[in-house]
């Protein structure tokens, strides 16, 4: 390509150069103008609840063919914006612009006109104390109490709450920003850090790979760091920096797993940021520093399968994205499954085949909830008119994973593994479609990928296909047969065989109990185990839900606790609608809700809103 006027202009192909795959979920036209880097300069301000500052564009353009010009459209979602101006560098010049009308799910789109000949634009805008992408946290919802804290959550669509940009996976840009923050709070990004000790205050960052936008993070709060790795460590309050080092002592072992088999890790350092329990998930994958929730904390390592998860994205999602979000089982599928391996290669195949395996209970359990959406069973899925976050069930994860599974054992691991690191290095930090993988597949791997029928009925049918794989484990095997004995009165709970029992034989244990248990069972089940008090998060969700169910009353102060606590979506909703499906239950969710509702984030706010008919 070369540069006429600031114009691109390829070689033979005009304008279809910038072409991309069209994406429902953004108003961007990254065919016409595309965003390929972007400067920030921010200040946060923890007084008034916003980011304030200003974002510089590089863009590239494609010829109209008739003489007229393409403005630059944007995402935007409840911005202030102020002055904006374009050109080059040395010569900006104020220009118009207009914001349509705000959709609830996609906002307003920014259009600014271009001048003939500019390569950038810069926009000063503002944030609103209200951006979905933002959440304040103020200092009692810490782990110290006294310092408040901010972080991001930019998957699927937040980014345009924060930032004014071309909010599509499609689009990659690389990025760099200047925040500032006053001390003693401390400000990360999901970026390298530049040292910038001639400016107190001010923190500086820089990605160089080109990324969607959807993992530019940042947090700032009264943050230390700890090496757990010479590429790896944590990033947490100080109360919780010792629990965290040694929870993920095993870090660099999981990456050099994954390296072995999908390629060198790419960039650079791998953190983990352990942020205040009101974050919505378990994890965010954001480059070279994961978000994560403190409910992984659970003092024996359980639940690392977490971090080896958002690892797993750092080739499957960071390397190589889901061009739109009908594709998000490319990210998490593929996820899943490489999570899994590196489980297997860190911890042995016993404790990959039980993670697998309480996968699949959950894949069945939300194709049960899924039964009047057969078109969500799918793993291509169609999201026209909706939130993208409503793809985001255990369909793409399991289902996803389970293909993947599946042509793992029909090809062989040698073949398999040697085709899923081509995958990655051939398409290395680009975004990618279902298409192209079915395409990809068929040339490399099976014959016809596009028009084989069984891989039509994985991608495109709801339901898990007869052909999809069972995993194994004498493990859960054996809790089984102790549950047995258990409900047919044979052994009381406290003599059952659970010696050596781990987090997932727990776990397994808690959902293979039958579906009437009595309140005076439970009381002896929490009496022999002590599932009430049990600092496992997992555990305790599974325990809390049952309590609901079975009205043992017992949990009724832990569950209050935990509701007005934690923020993370996938406990929350369980328990809420476990809690609505009576009308007692109804009324005790709206009271804990009532008084929990400011501090869940307004990811998981929306979805507990949905169930417990909040007005
Ligand atoms: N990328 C996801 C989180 C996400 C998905 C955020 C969709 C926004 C929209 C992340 O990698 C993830 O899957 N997290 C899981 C944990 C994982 C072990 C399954 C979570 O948060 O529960
Ligand atoms: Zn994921």
């Amino acid at each position: 390509m070369r540069l006429v006027m600031g114009v691109i202009v390829a070689a033979g192909l005009g304008g279809a150069a910038l072409a991309g795959v069209p994406d429902i979920h953004s108003y961007a036209r990254p065919d016409q103008v595309r965003v390929v880097h972007m400067e920030l300069d921010l200040d946060i301000r923890f007084d008034r609840k916003v980011l304030e500052g200003s974002v510089v564009l590089q863009i590239e353009r494609a010829a109209t063919g008739d003489g007229t010009l393409h403005p630059l459209r944007l995402d935007t979602r409840d911005l202030s914006i102020g002055k904006v101006t374009a050109g080059s560098a040395g010569s900006m010049k104020e220009t118009s612009f207009k914001m349509g009308p705000r959709d609830p799910v996609l906002g307003s789109e920014l259009v600014i006109d271009l001048p003939a000949g500019a390569d950038r634009v810069a926009i000063e805008y503002r944030t609103s104390p209200e951006a979905s992408g933002l959440q304040w946290v103020d200092p009692e919802q810490t782990a110290g109490g006294k310092q408040p804290f901010l972080y991001s959550q930019s998957q699927a669509i937040h980014a345009r709450t924060w930032i004014p940009c071309q909010d599509s996976p499609g689009v990659r840009v690389t990025w760099k920003a200047n925040v500032r923050v006053g001390a003693p709070l401390k400000a990360v990004m999901a970026a390298r850090r530049v040292e910038s000790p001639e400016k107190p205050g001010q923190y500086s960052f820089d990605m160089p790979h080109p990324i969607p936008v959807y993992l530019i993070a940042i947090a700032a709060g009264d943050l230390v760091f700890g090496a757990t790795g010479s590429r790896t460590g944590v990033w947490t309050e100080p109360s919780l920096l010792s629990a965290a080092v040694s929870e993920f002592a095993d870090m660099e072992k999981m990456l050099e797993a994954a390296e072995k088999t999908y390629g060198p890790y790419r960039w650079g350092r791998y953190d983990v940021l352990v942020l205040p329990p009101s974050f919505p998930y378990g994890g965010m994958e954001n480059p070279m520093l994961t978000f994560a929730t403190p409910t992984i904390l659970a003092g024996d390592r359980s639940l690392v399968s977490l971090v080896a998860h958002e690892m797993a994205h750092s080739w499957s999602g960071n390397l190589v994205t889901n061009a739109t979000w009908s594709d998000f089982w490319l990210n998490e599928g593929f996820t899943t499954y490489i999570e899994r391996r590196m489980m297997e290669t860190v911890f042995g195949r016993g404790r990959s085949e039980m993670e697998w395996m309480l996968g699949r209970q959950d894949l069945d359990k939300e194709l049960i909830e899924l039964a009047d959406k057969p078109g969500d069973q799918a793993l291509h899925i169609d999201l026209t008119g909706r939130d993208p976050e409503d793809g985001s069930t255990d369909v793409p994860y399991e289902k996803g994973a389970l293909l993947l599974r599946l042509l793992e054992e029909k090809y062989g691991r040698e073949k398999f593994d040697t085709f899923l690191r081509a995958w990655f290095d051939e398409h290395a930090f680009t975004s990618v479609t279902t298409r192209q993988f079915v395409d990809f597949l068929g040339m490399r791997l099976m014959a016809a990928g596009g028009g084989n029928p069984e891989l039509t009925e994985w991608l495109d049918k709801p339901g898990v296909p007869a052909s999809a794989p069972v995993a194994k484990s004498d493990a859960l095997a054996r809790v089984d047969a102790q549950v047995a004995l258990w409900v047919t009165g044979s052994t009381k709970a406290s003599d059952l065989a659970t010696t050596g029992w781990t987090f997932h034989e727990w776990l397994h244990f808690l959902r293979a109990l039958p579906a009437k248990v009595s309140v005076e069972q439970m009381a002896e089940l929490d009496a022999a185990f002590g599932f009430t008090k049990t600092g496992n998060s997992e555990i305790l969700n599974e325990w809390l839900v049952l309590g609901i169910r079975h009205e043992y009353r017992v949990t009724d102060k832990r569950l209050e606790e935990f509701l007005t606590n934690v923020g993370r979506r996938k406990y929350l909703r369980p328990l809420y609608q476990e809690l609505v499906k009576t009308e007692a239950g109804k009324a005790k969710a709206m009271v804990i809700y009532k008084r929990a509702r400011p501090l869940y984030q307004a990811i998981a706010r929306k979805s507990i809103d949905e169930i417990v008919g909040w007005p």
